[in-house]
């Protein structure tokens, strides 16, 4: 599969949040993540469907919404409605081997997503049902944070686990991901690769994302 950077717009400046987006776009991002959090599962806020359904209106590339939020189930339809063509859920929150197909059958690419603390063998009876699998590598609720010790070990054995059981299912990898380690992510097996703050905090986009291509 080709590797791809997915822009979080989460630190995005959110007063010219239109702008931002068609400055990675024209860098060469290959997806927008959007990260929905609601106070509940993380201990933060950030956007619902209006924002989504706005910047569909906005990029023609691939809207990735990172779900965490509890209950899930319950807004994958309104996700879908706003414009998402990926979806991703936490196994912390909620029954992936029914969610999973609900976001499929909406027509959306469905990701499953654990958190640091959560043992990727909790994923192994719902890989199949994935179109991509999400390792948090950091807990989630903010940008900017560093990297979690051990993520790097964790995209490994799921892509070893992969590998075994012939299954060609992408790995996303989110927090903590810039031009500095991103090589090590893409070594262990990802490739998809998220980057907030590694990306709209820097000056240079197109620099920033070809720098990432190069070294993945
Ligand atoms: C964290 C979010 C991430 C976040 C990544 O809860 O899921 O997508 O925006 O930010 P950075 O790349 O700055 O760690
Ligand atoms: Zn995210």
């Amino acid at each position: 599969m080709k590797k791809l950077i997915a822009p979080s717009i989460l630190s995005a400046d959110f007063s010219k949040l239109g702008e931002e987006i068609h400055a990675v776009e024209k860098a060469g991002a290959d997806l927008i993540h959007i990260d929905i959090m609601d106070g509940h599962f993380v201990p933060n806020l950030t956007i619902g469907t209006p924002v989504v359904k706005s910047i569909r209106k906005i990029t023609k590339l691939p809207l990735d919404c990172h779900l965490m939020i509890e209950y899930p189930e319950r807004f994958i339809e309104a996700f879908k409605e706003a414009g998402a063509d990926w979806i991703s859920v936490h196994a912390e929150t909620c029954d992936l081997a029914k969610v999973l197909p609900a976001i499929k059958k909406l027509g959306c690419k469905a990701g499953a997503v654990i958190n640091p603390n959560t043992t990727v063998e909790t994923l192994y009876p719902f890989c199949k049902l994935a179109d991509y699998i999400l390792i948090m590598t950091v807990h989630p609720g903010f940008g900017g944070q560093k990297k979690v010790d051990g993520s790097t070990e964790k995209i490994a054995e799921l892509k070893k686990y992969l590998k075994e059981h012939h299954l060609h299912i992408p790995i996303q990898v989110d927090g903590g991901v810039k031009v500095e380690n991103i090589a090590e992510f893409a070594h262990a097996g990802a490739e998809i690769f998220v980057s907030g703050s590694g990306i709209f905090h820097t000056k240079d986009y197109v620099a920033t994302i070809a720098q990432m291509k190069s070294y993945i």
